[in-house]
């Protein structure tokens, strides 16, 4: 079990500022211990502001924390500056390093490394940083209903970014044409890590799966020696060769040149080589269970760990302790039993249910901890699911596995959503009072007390 682990899955985004040089003639703050906690605030909105290169009223902020100056002088804090791009050459300059899965990149790794020297303002949380990518077909869902449900997937994405300081990027352009299917995630990974210099992690999730614990991190501390992530089993690749042993709809991969190798070897497999349908062979007879003759990237993953295992395996994490992506149909039942029990923790603890800006709501997240250590993780726990993968159920085309109903997977979506959304809307001053219905109501002040009977 990992629940002890779980006081460690979260990190301060509160950290001070990078005591980088300072390159621009923007007014420095003035801070002294009297007014951190302010200025740390005033610092944390510049740093996501200029993240994502929004800023609407800097001025204004710069203004307001000239004030705070004026009662309580000292320190000197550089504003960062997401936006300088100084003239010395980068490997952007190079007109060797492409983006494409047939462009060689070497020593990726100290070449982000002088970005990154470069541009010191991205220096604080750099080894934490991480670009979540996501993406559909380009063209529409054959499903009448599919975009709709794209859409909200990938609202519930946004979401989740938002609440944790994550950039997004969301693709639905076939970047290499012979890379269909589940091929097509690869060249936008890759594509992703060249122009993400500053992100340690990219997060492939795909576009069925969705965040359903908005609160819960991933624990980065227990992947430092590794670079890739996905959920899985060991014993079920190394012995059972099932190929349902992992699951490649979500992982988190290092932006370093072990994984530019990795994914140059795992890529091979696919549709864009003449060795395609040999690879196809291969993976069947290596993995029984496998129905389908096409070779897929999930298959071939679990091949290189399983027959690569020296040379690759112990750099890939099977996470399989909570749900680093989760079955939908063992987890869409219990969404109502998990509702009642935080509820529950809710009513007795008024410092969880304490209104407050979704700005500071990662903290409630970690107040919550205390709470869930009898929570368990994964199958049978009443911790809320992290993430919740439709598997099989093809929301776009709408063409899900025979074995599953329509109306189970339809159902399970829209619960799964709502769930999911109404962690969100809390913060707004709403919920859905059904998981399957789309309307909502305001919530009274200090719910869920006022509203149990
Ligand atoms: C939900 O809780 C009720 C009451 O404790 C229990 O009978 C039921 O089996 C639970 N449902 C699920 C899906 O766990």
């Amino acid at each position: 079990m990992v629940i002890s682990e779980h006081s460690h899955l979260y990190h301060s985004h509160n950290s001070p500022m990078a005591k980088s040089s300072y390159r621009n003639n923007k007014p420095s703050l003035y801070l002294s211990d009297c007014c951190l906690f302010l200025g740390g605030a005033v610092s944390a909105l510049l740093l996501v502001w200029g993240f994502y290169s929004i800023p609407p009223n800097f001025d204004t902020i710069l203004t307001q924390n000239d004030a705070v100056s004026l009662t309580c002088k000292t320190e000197t804090h550089p504003v960062p500056d997401f936006r300088s791009d100084p003239p010395e050459p980068t490997f952007y300059d190079d007109p060797e390093i492409g983006y494409t899965m047939d462009n060689t990149v070497r020593d990726w790794d100290q070449k982000r490394k002088e970005w990154l020297l470069r541009h010191p303002s991205f220096a604080t949380g750099a080894n934490e940083r991480i670009v979540m990518v996501t993406g559909s077909q380009p063209s529409p869902c054959r499903n009448p209903i599919g975009d709709h449900f794209l859409l909200r997937f990938f609202k519930n994405k946004v979401d989740y970014c938002r609440l944790h300081g994550y950039d997004i990027f969301y693709n639905d352009a076939l970047l290499d044409p012979k890379m269909f299917g589940y091929w097509a995630k690869y060249p936008v990974v890759r594509a992703t890590m060249i122009a993400h210099p500053e992100a340690e992690w990219i997060w492939w999730v795909d576009s069925d799966a969705l965040f359903t614990d908005m609160e819960f991190k991933l624990p980065l501390n227990r992947y430092k020696d590794h670079n890739l992530i996905v959920h899985g089993w060991a014993h079920l690749i190394h012995e059972k060769r099932s190929w349902t042993g992992l699951n490649a709809g979500v992982f988190l991969i290092r932006n370093c040149q072990w994984s530019l190798d990795f994914m140059d070897v795992w890529a091979s497999m696919g549709p864009q080589t003449p060795n395609y349908e040999k690879w196809g062979q291969t993976l069947r007879s290596t993995f029984k269970d496998k129905y389908f003759p096409e070779s897929d990237d999930q298959t071939g993953l679990a091949y290189l760990i399983a027959l690569e295992k020296d040379k690759w395996a112990d750099r890939i994490y099977l996470e399989g302790e909570y749900y680093f992506e989760g079955y939908w149909e063992e987890i869409v039942g219990t969404f109502e039993n998990i509702s009642n029990k935080y509820n529950e923790i809710e009513n007795r603890v008024s410092r969880l249910r304490k209104r407050h800006a979704e700005k500071v709501s990662e903290s409630y997240g970690l107040k919550r901890e205390e709470y869930l250590v009898d929570a368990g993780n994964g199958r049978g726990s009443w911790r809320r699911p992290f993430v919740t993968h439709f598997t099989g159920c093809q929301p776009c085309s709408g063409k899900h596995n025979a074995m599953y109903s329509g109306d189970a997977c339809w159902n399970g979506m829209h619960r799964a959503l709502n769930f999911a959304d109404n962690q969100v809307l809390r913060k707004y001053g709403f919920m859905h009072p059904h998981l399957l219905d789309n309307n909502v109501s305001p919530i009274p002040f200090d719910y869920p007390v006022s509203s149990q009977s």
